[in-house]
């Protein structure tokens, strides 16, 4: 067996990812590449929820009854878990959604809504990256189209890279939004955010940082990254789907009006006109994901037992591995950054013309699942100047035999197609 330094000890873990002992078409073992897409969940996860919904089934902040009040306080021990877990100065700027899109699309209309000196108008510009997730475009064209604002962003560089040599040019005065995402769920790539903030900083644009791909790999600190705003979600870290992050600034969030309406969000509610309860709850209307968050919560608990440097250590030396053995496979091409540094566990390829779909369908048969497609990151594709990649994307129970796995099921592909 391959042995890596830093690895973890992956046969104790996998003992904790029932699903990761399944067989597929029959007789193949599961290899789970597709965990940028989500990861599998422990068995401590799955029990916190069965045990959430056996015990203490509430509806949260409503009831005088014990199991409201428990299920209250299980829900906000969520909250203060993540607020721990990202190092947040206080647990009141931790807003619980539904995933990370909603998580951006709410600062999108918070500042959509907003009035000076956050309002985004016609005379005002907000900065994405060609390297977002769809989650980190949409909503900002929605917001230019329906303010006037401009919408500009960073292009990439051959080597899958942000093209930062115009930052002047494209963060100007003008700029009220920077939104860009840390580590690209398709090319890898984590990106350079001190220089960025940094020139943010200098023309007083707020940041938003989409650490989708970032939170459950490596140690978050949102007081070290110095943005207004970060996202991410549940599901790519061992937690249930149904349940994301948005944190942010104590005085924005105070500032900022809400975007959806409902029960909870209120102070007071008058035929005419509503106060709203301070941030949290004001960005949290209607029953929220409970259990989910719960879920969220044993992820963390079950995440930081193990230790988030440790699984960083753990899928760097993965992807060194991979990028290595990759390179052995004849017409592989990456697409993004080709060696181990500043890139995340998710390596995007093609291989000669073999179409991804039927790269994915000829692993999928030998058990290897990967994911196929454009990577909700469509841009990246036209950039590269390709319909599609196939990404394999490493977690804490990943193993250096399942990239060897790969590796041969790649050879059988490119066999399989003459
Ligand atoms: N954002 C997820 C991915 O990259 C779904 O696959």
């Amino acid at each position: 067996m391959t042995q890596l330094p830093g690895l973890l000890d992956t046969e104790a873990i996998r003992k904790d990812f029932p699903v990761l002992d399944r067989l597929v078409h029959d007789d193949k073992k599961l290899v789970y590449l597709d965990n940028a897409a989500t990861s599998q969940k422990p068995r401590q996860v799955l029990d916190a929820l069965s045990e959430y919904y056996e015990r203490y089934n509430a509806n949260v902040h409503r009831g005088v009854h014990v199991l409201a009040e428990e299920a209250t306080a299980l829900y906000e021990g969520a909250r203060d878990k993540v607020a721990s877990f990202i190092n947040a100065p206080s647990r009141d700027e931790v807003i619980f959604t539904k995933n990370a899109s909603e998580s951006l699309n709410l600062v999108a209309n918070m500042l959509g809504w907003a009035d000076e000196p956050y309002r985004v108008d016609h005379e005002t510009e907000i900065v994405i990256t060609e390297m977002e997730h769809h989650s980190n475009i949409v909503p900002w064209q929605l917001l230019a189209q329906r303010t006037g604002a401009k919408l500009k962003w960073f292009g990439l560089t051959d080597d899958g890279r942000l093209d930062l040599s115009n930052i002047e040019e494209i963060i100007t005065e003008k700029t009220k939004i920077v939104s860009f995402v840390l580590v690209s769920n398709i090319l890898g790539t984590v990106n350079p955010v001190e220089t960025i903030i940094r020139r943010a900083q200098e023309v007083g644009a707020l940041v938003c940082i989409d650490a989708s791909q970032a939170a459950p790999h490596m140690p978050l600190d949102v007081q070290a990254l110095q943005a207004d705003f970060v996202a991410f979600t549940g599901h790519k870290m061992c937690g249930p789907t149904g349940i994301g992050v948005l944190w942010g600034r104590q005085e924005l969030l105070e500032d900022l009006p809400p975007f959806l309406g409902g029960g909870e969000m209120i102070e007071t509610v008058s035929m005419h006109s509503s106060t709203y309860a301070p941030a949290p709850h004001k960005f949290e209307a209607g029953t929220p994901p409970i259990a989910q968050a719960v879920g969220l919560g044993a992820a963390i608990d079950y995440l930081q037992s193990i230790g988030m440097d440790k699984i960083l250590a753990h899928e760097h030396a993965l992807t060194e591995y991979a990028v290595r053995r990759l390179a052995e496979v004849p017409d592989l091409r990456i697409i993004g950054p080709t060696t181990a540094e500043d890139r995340g566990a998710a390596i995007s390829f093609t291989l000669g013309d073999i179409h991804p779909h039927d790269v994915g369908q000829v692993l999928d048969e030998q058990g290897i699942a990967v994911r196929v497609g454009h990577h909700c990151a469509r841009p990246v594709c036209l950039r590269y100047g390709i319909p599609a990649t196939t990404r394999a994307s490493f977690y804490l129970y990943s193993t250096p035999a399942e990239i060897d796995a790969l590796v041969d099921g790649l050879e059988h592909v490119r066999n399989f197609f003459g």
